[in-house]
This record gives structure tokens, C-alpha cells and sequence, in this order.
């Protein structure tokens, strides 16, 4: 496997050049990773028209993917939501000039794409979790309510639907894909969690299970630098997805885009490459009988992810953020603590070390009777206004107390995991309160004057 940006970075580094371009620390400075910092010096080539060595290595993942095309991102699967979002709106107004594009989104979804459906002036119909109890993060989908959803929703463009989320759990996508194609709408992927689910045997990707287009964080699960994320498209998209892809990332991107985290997809190519699947396969099996022996010692555990460890506290007397905090004293970070659970997630680049110690620590706290309570049980929140009128008003922040019966004007989010429980332009109700409550969330945004001008 071929690795030209890495190439040619390390040869530009590696020369007695006077860079007279951007950045302005000249390959030298406070971090030590200046060197391998460009710009689009010549040769560099252009992210957003490829036509030389980022063209090549982006073809390299697309072969790796089995994808019709791959695209770099450097901004994160945030900045490839909001293109297929760009994408499914231009693939609805082939077909439908001048009509409103509706997104049937499952609830669970992250905020960039709030943002994008705001900025893109596009209508948004929930796909509320009507089974799998309710929790921020999750949100179960079965074909038959998408079905439903369809048959309801004559402005649909396009599914979109968050798998795995971000506590381990998967959707059907072969049958939500199944049913958004009879509907002929595509269907959209947020796999930010899943890149590496490709290299499982078989593979579990959802370009592989029928989706037509999904974003991949390949900073979250593969050995890639924070930040680099892959677009994917399948053959079975709209045409025009890959016609206007490279278009569509270009349009929420910076023109600025970084070179080391190009560099560290191009090399991760090769990781992928030289044997990847089979160490993949040998975490997946350690981390399998890590699960197990926990399970032994009491410790029950959510989601069906091979490689993330969402520990129900609860169950085993603590809520989520107490057993983060206790990893932590032991020297173990995790990725993300909830009233409920706690969020571990192990790659193959995790030494058997580092699951030793996550063992033992597990292993040495107490077990107690459980904790009994959940997240309130959600209810449908009422609909006042589109999204993008509500956040384009003047709005103030008001304790959450105070926001019952108002509209709700932002959303409510801490990141992690960047889900909201609110948003605008919906009524918020006592429930609402109460699941702002449940998530730490004290205070919110709403309108300034109820029924005030769009803008
Ligand atoms: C489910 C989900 N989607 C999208 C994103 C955004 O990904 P990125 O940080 O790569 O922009 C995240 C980030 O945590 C996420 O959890």
C-alpha cells in the first residue's frame, strides 16, 4: 500500500527549503510536529480538487472501504454529516425543485447534524425510540416504525440514523435499508463510531449493510489523529452524491486543511493494509473474554459493539460517572460517563496491559445493591416552530425551572456525547425539564418573545 502524502511530507520536511508559504512556524517551533505541517505548496496537492498525492491515497481508502468513493475529512465526521446532509437535499431538489426536503432522523442524533438541518433550512421528522427504554444516547429504530415514518412524511428525503451510537449499540441498517429504498429516499449513516467495524470478518460496515452514504470518525477507532474522518459513498447512492461530494465538503470546510492529520490517514491506510483485520480480530476476542470474566464478578455490560465496553453502573451499585471517576483514581480515563454508564473504548492499539489494569481496577471495586433509577421515561415534545427560525431568533439563557412552557431556542448539549434532549422550536415540557435535569443540564436557551418574527 502506496503512502504518497506521508512521501512527500516526509521528503519536503526532510529538505534545506526556506518556506516562504504559511504556516507561520516554518517547520520548526513549540511542539515538535511543525516539520510535517504544510500547506498546498506544489506538489502538496489540494484537498478539495485531488488531482495528485491526496487523489491517490484517497483512492487507497476507497479500495480498503470497497466504497465508489472515499473522501478525507480533517474536521471530523462533524464536517461530513453536514455534507450529506448537502447532498440528500441536492439529490431531493433534482427530483423536487423548490419543494421543502424532509429528514426522517432517528433522536439520538448528534448536533452537527441540528446544525446542519438549521443552516440548510431543512425540516427534520423524529424517529422516536418507541422500544429499548430511553436513554440520551440511544435510540432503537425497527423497519416497521421507519415504514410508518415514511408513509407519513410525503416531503422525505432521505433516512438518517446514528449506528453504533455512542453507547455500544447497533440499528438494523440492512433492513432500515431495505425500507428506505422501497420508499426510493437513501439512507444515511452516522457510523462516526464504526470505521473500524470494516475490518471485522465479516464485515459489519454500513456501506457493506446498504447504506448509501456514512461518515466515518477515523480518529475515534483507528490509529488516526483527531480530527481525520472519512466520507463514504456507496454505488447505490444518487448520482449526484458523488457528482457534488467533493463540492459539499468543500462548502463546510476550512480552506486551511491540516496536513498532519492528512498524513495520519494516508499512513493509516497501510496500518489497514499490513494485517490490520487479524489484530483486530485479537482484540475483539480479548476484549470478549475481558467482558466475560467481568461478567462473572457481577459487572453486566450494554450495547453489542466488539470493541466498546459500556458498563451498566447502575446494576453494579454506582451511576456512570462515580465508576469514571474511581477508573480514573486508578490510573484508567475512559471515553465517556453518564448517569448510567460508563464508556470504555479499547482498540488494538491498547497493549494487554492496558486491559490488565482496567481488570484489576474493575475487579477490585466493591459490588453494592443496585441503583434503581433511569432516565425519566421520554415523551413526544410538542412542535412549535422549524428548527432553523427558532435558533435564528434573539433568545436568552433561563434556568431550567423558568424554561417550562417556552420554546426552546439552542441546543442543550455537553460533549461528550454532543446529544441533545432539547431542540429548538419545541415546547419544552416538564419532561423535557426532567430529562435536563437527569443530564446535569441546569439551564436553557428559549425564544425571547414567544411567536416572535423568523428571520
Ligand atoms: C455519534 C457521533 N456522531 C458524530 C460525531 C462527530 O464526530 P467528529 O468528532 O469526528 O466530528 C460524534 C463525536 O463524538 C459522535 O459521537
Amino acid at each position: 500500500m502506496t503512502t504518497p502524502i506521508c512521501d512527500f511530507i516526509d521528503r519536503y520536511a526532510g529538505s534545506a527549503r526556506v518556506r516562504m508559504h504559511m504556516p507561520g512556524h516554518k517547520g520548526a517551533g513549540l511542539t515538535g510536529c511543525e516539520a510535517w505541517d504544510l500547506t498546498e505548496v506544489g506538489g502538496a496537492d489540494s484537498l478539495y480538487d485531488p488531482q495528485g498525492i491526496i487523489q491517490e491515497s484517497e483512492g487507497n481508502a476507497r479500495g480498503l472501504f470497497g466504497a465508489a468513493a472515499t473522501l478525507y475529512s480533517t474536521e471530523g465526521s462533524s464536517q461530513c454529516i453536514r455534507a450529506m446532509l448537502y447532498l440528500c437535499a441536492l439529490a431531493f431538489w433534482e427530483k423536487r425543485p423548490g419543494e421543502r426536503p424532509t429528514i426522517l432522523a432517528g433522536r439520538n442524533a448528534h448536533k452537527a447534524f441540528l446544525s446542519a438541518c438549521a443552516l440548510l433550512d431543512l425540516d427534520v421528522a423524529w424517529l422516536f425510540p418507541e422500544s429499548g427504554g430511553y436513554s440520551l444516547c440511544r435510540c432503537d429504530i425497527p423497519p416497521g416504525q421507519l415504514e410508518e415514518a415514511l408513509g407519513r412524511a410525503p416531503q422525505a428525503a432521505g433516512v438518517y440514523v446514528t449506528s453504533p451510537d455512542y453507547l455500544g449499540n447497533t440499528a438494523g441498517i440492512p433492513a432500515l435499508a431495505q425500507a428506505a429504498r422501497r420508499r426510493g429516499v437513501p439512507l444515511l449513516v452516522d457510523q462516526a463510531h464504526g470505521a473500524y467495524r470494516r475490518f471485522l470478518s465479516p464485515s459489519l460496515h454500513a456501506l457493506d449493510q446498504g447504506a448509501d452514504i456514512c461518515c466515518d470518525s477515523a480518529h475515534k477507532t483507528l490509529p488516526v489523529l483527531t480530527g481525520g474522518a472519512y466520507l463514504h459513498i456507496a454505488p447505490s447512492a444518487p448520482p449526484v452524491f458523488r457528482a457534488r461530494a467533493r463540492e459539499a465538503m468543500a462548502l463546510f470546510g476550512s480552506t486551511s486543511p491540516s496536513y498532519l492529520i492528512l498524513r495520519s490517514l494516508d499512513r493509516a491506510n497501510r496500518v489497514l493494509a499490513e494485517g490490520y483485520p487479524e489484530r483486530l480480530a485479537e482484540t475483539a476476542g480479548r476484549v470478549g473474554a475481558l467482558r466475560r470474566r467481568l461478567g462473572g464478578r457481577g459487572w453486566r455490560f450494554l450495547g453489542d459493539e466488539p470493541l466498546k465496553l459500556t458498563l451498566d453502573a447502575k446494576g453494579y451499585g454506582y451511576t456512570g460517572g462515580q465508576v469514571g471517576a474511581y477508573l480514573e483514581s486508578q490510573g484508567v480515563v475512559c471515553e465517556y460517563a453518564d448517569p448510567d454508564y460508563t464508556v470504555l473504548m479499547p482498540t488494538p492499539e491498547n497493549t494487554e496491559g492496558d486491559l490488565s489494569r482496567l481488570e484489576a481496577a474493575l475487579s477490585a471495586l466493591e459490588r453494592r445493591p443496585p441503583l434503581p433509577t433511569g432516565p425519566p421515561p421520554f415523551q413526544r415534545p410538542a412542535f412549535v416552530m422549524p428548527l432553523r427560525r427558532a435558533l435564528f431568533q434573539a433568545s436568552r439563557r433561563v434556568p431550567i425551572g423558568e424554561a417550562v412552557g417556552r420554546t426552546a431556542a439552542s441546543l442543550a448539549v455537553s460533549c461528550p456525547p454532543a446529544v441533545s434532549p432539547v431542540v429548538p422550536g419545541e415546547r419544552i415540557s416538564e419532561n423535557t425539564a426532567d430529562i435536563c435535569r437527569y443530564y446535569g443540564i441546569g439551564q436553557l436557551q428559549v425564544l425571547e418573545r414567544e411567536g416572535g418574527a423568523a428571520l
